[in-house]
């Protein structure tokens, strides 16, 4: 198959022909229709995750039809159109067995502990317990994000910061994951700033359904969520990763609000200094979040159905596997709006 390689950190990529994927037992080989490009994908070719062993294929945010499956699958079958979530968890460890399956103790990650979806074909392993068939009306393209950002936004806003209708929301960061928090932030009520570093990226969020924008490089984040709130918000979100959004997203909290630490914080930016003093004082709450369940998808497609959410607004472009080497070790500069998105391959 064709697939997008890399041999080492930081250096080129390349599309070559390499062995196809065979299923293991408890999994299947899906053929890609769709994966996109999302910054964690970056940051592996980094070299910021120790999961990742070389050569490696990146590419977790997927969507296609099963090709085969494995000697042991009992619920799916070859034809089937399908996602995943990032985190496929075994189905058998402590967290697991409490329905955590996102921070599974054993975890698959197509892209990470395994090659992933800038290729032909994938293999998901423990895909009983993982994948999630896709409604009939949804495209592959529309799909991809339900691979990990929408899905990691979905469990961000509603599983981990319960947000309630009427809350002010902080979207620190408008790429794939902040634009899908928009989106799920409206829908359950809450009134949404956005904040991003560009007035293009800005508009777009308002597209999506904020109500405010703020832009870092104009403006003082915290001074102007703070007004705007009326003294801070109750929840906020990093959806990027930076010591810079991690603390803006902290301080622009009112007393006893929540942030949600969802961009990962690696190379300069790892150890943020956290104002403990603050946390303290005014009560606040400090999460993390990773990815969501597959058994949670359920209630997610009820809210992008209920709140007529359309999956393919975040998409700004579409590309063929070929513009990978180019686009992937750039996307550290921001420099496209909303999700880009593979579907030729
Ligand atoms: N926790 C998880 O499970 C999980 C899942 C998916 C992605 N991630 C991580 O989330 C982060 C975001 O991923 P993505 O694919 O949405 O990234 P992205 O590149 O699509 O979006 C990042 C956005 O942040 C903006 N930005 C840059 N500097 C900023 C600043 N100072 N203030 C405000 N905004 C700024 C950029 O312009 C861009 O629009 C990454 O760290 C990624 O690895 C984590
Ligand atoms: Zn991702
Ligand atoms: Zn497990």
């Amino acid at each position: 198959m064709k697939a997008a390689v890399y041999y080492k950190f930081q250096q080129p990529i390349y599309i070559q022909q390499v062995q196809d994927p065979e299923p293991a037992d408890n999994g299947v080989v899906v053929r890609v229709k769709a994966s996109g490009l999302c910054l964690s994908d970056w940051h592996g070719w980094m070299g910021h995750d120790k999961d990742i062993t070389l050569p490696h294929v990146p590419g977790h945010e997927l969507a296609g039809t099963i090709v085969e499956v494995g000697k042991n699958i009992k619920n799916w079958s070859v034809g089937q159109r399908v996602t995943v979530p990032f985190v496929c968890g075994c189905g058998k460890c402590t967290p697991c067995s409490g329905g955590n399956q996102h921070i599974c103790d054993n975890q698959f990650q197509p892209g990470f502990t395994a090659w992933g979806s800038f290729a032909e074909y994938v293999a998901i392993d423990y895909a009983d317990e993982n994948l999630v068939a896709l409604p009939e009306k949804l495209d592959f393209v529309a799909a991809a994000s339900l691979g990990c950002r929408f899905i990691t936004a979905y469990r961000a806003i509603k599983d981990q910061g319960s947000i309630k209708s009427g809350q002010f929301l902080a979207i620190h960061g408008c790429g794939g994951v902040g634009l899908s928090a928009i989106q799920i932030g409206k829908a359950l009520g809450a009134e949404v700033i956005a904040i991003d570093i560009t007035d293009d990226k800005c508009k777009l969020a308002k597209v999506l359904g904020a109500d405010h924008c703020i832009n870092a490089r104009t403006e003082n984040v915290v001074e102007a969520v703070k007004t705007i709130s009326k003294g801070g918000v109750h929840l906020s979100i990093d959806a990027l990763g930076s010591r810079e959004t991690c603390l803006n997203s902290i301080l622009n909290l009112r007393k006893r609000g929540k942030h949600i630490q969802v961009g990962l914080m690696a190379g300069q930016h790892q150890n943020p200094p956290i104002p403990m003093s603050l946390i303290v004082a005014n009560e606040l709450e400090i999460l993390g979040s990773h990815g969501m369940q597959a058994h949670k998808y359920k209630d997610m497609f009820g809210l992008i159905t209920s709140a007529e959410i359309d999956l393919s607004t975040m998409i700004s472009s579409t590309i063929s596997l070929e513009k990978v080497p180019l686009l992937l070790p750039k996307m550290a500069e921001y420099n496209a709006s909303g999700i880009t998105v593979i579907s030729t391959f």
